[in-house]
């Protein structure tokens, strides 16, 4: 009997030591969020707004620790290298799926990098100038650049970077050489913006939103089909006529190559909850965004839309002959 009580007491140590205790556990300590991009700015908003959610539904603290630098690579980089055990989460943006066109000595593949937990929201981006602009309506600014030229700054988050995206389709298709600044993320710029040394970025509505509400930048259209309901009075790109500046870009949780699969599924099922949790819903429509549906918060449809986004970008970069490098 007592040898058979041993015996018990040995094969549950045995599992609490091994992978597999490991993984029925999950998660034992504070799940921490990477995010590539500056404090304050539209990555962070959405991940210290899901880390609240899922710190409730996990039972420890998710904390988001910004690692910034070349278009959130930096950042990437620092969880394709962390140890696969679902305790680090890169959130990335449409960057991750630009890097590898871009970056041509990108330190990681991130197609083989990574593993997919589930897609977070889609965003809309705001095109927003400094209070002091010479112009109030899209025609106005487009006028105001063909005739100030290269001296106009339009900033972004690094190379790759949704800010970036928006920036370099809306430079093409003005045809007019001005200057891109590059910081290491949105949140800065607004300081800038503010101050009257940054003339235009076109950034995320999560950061743009209370900026514009109460006038401390001005803001000339959304990149959206329709106008939204939280910037009613925003004109969109196509009633400006620029009806070719479409930019919505979406978001998603990545854990290193490797990680358990039963902790990705229970950080994902955590995520789905985040996202419908009624504070999260409130929060994200008020920065004119919607958490994403419980079918697209899954590692599947997260690495179907990875695979896609890469597959179409890789030629548009090539084309146009821009590289980080
Ligand atoms: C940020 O969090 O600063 C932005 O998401 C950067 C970007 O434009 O991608």
């Amino acid at each position: 009997m007592r040898s058979r009580t041993i015996g018990v007491a040995l094969a549950g140590l045995l599992l609490a030591l091994s992978p597999a205790g490991a993984q029925e556990r999950f998660p034992e300590r504070t799940v921490t969020v990477i995010v590539p991009f500056a404090a304050g700015g539209p990555t962070d908003v959405v991940a210290r707004q899901l880390g609240e959610a899922m710190s409730r539904d996990l039972g420890v603290a998710v904390v988001a620790e910004n690692v910034t630098g070349a278009g959130g690579t930096i950042g990437a980089q620092r969880v394709a290298q962390a140890r696969p055990d679902g305790y680090t989460l890169l959130l990335g943006n449409v960057g991750v799926a630009t890097a590898p066109a871009l970056y041509r000595r990108l330190p990681y593949d991130p197609l083989t990098a990574f593993d997919t937990v589930g897609l977070i929201t889609p965003v809309p981006m705001t095109l927003i100038g400094r209070p002091d602009l010479p112009a109030a309506t899209l025609p106005e600014l487009v006028a105001w650049i063909r005739r100030t030229g290269a001296e106009v700054n339009l900033a972004h988050a690094g190379l790759g970077s949704a800010s970036h995206l928006c920036a370099t389709l809306f430079r093409s298709l003005l045809q007019v050489p001005v200057t891109a600044v590059a910081f290491r993320g949105t949140a800065p710029i607004m300081t800038e913006m503010m101050g009257g040394r940054v003339d235009l970025a076109c950034d995320q509505t999560t950061n743009t939103v209370p900026y514009i509400r109460d006038g401390r930048v001005k803001v000339f259209a959304v990149t959206t089909p329709r106008r939204l309901a939280a910037l009613p009075d925003v004109p969109t790109t196509a009633e400006g006529g620029m009806p070719g500046l479409l930019v919505t870009i979406w978001h998603g949780f990545y854990v290193p190559r490797g990680t358990p699969r039963p902790v990705v599924e229970r950080l994902a099922q955590s995520l789905r909850a985040a996202l419908a949790d009624p504070a999260v819903v409130a929060r994200f429509a008020d920065l004119a965004t919607t958490p994403e549906p419980p079918e697209r918060a899954t590692p599947e449809a997260h690495r179907a839309l990875l695979d896609a986004e890469i597959a179409r970008w890789r030629p548009v970069i090539a084309a146009a002959g821009e590289y980080a490098d």
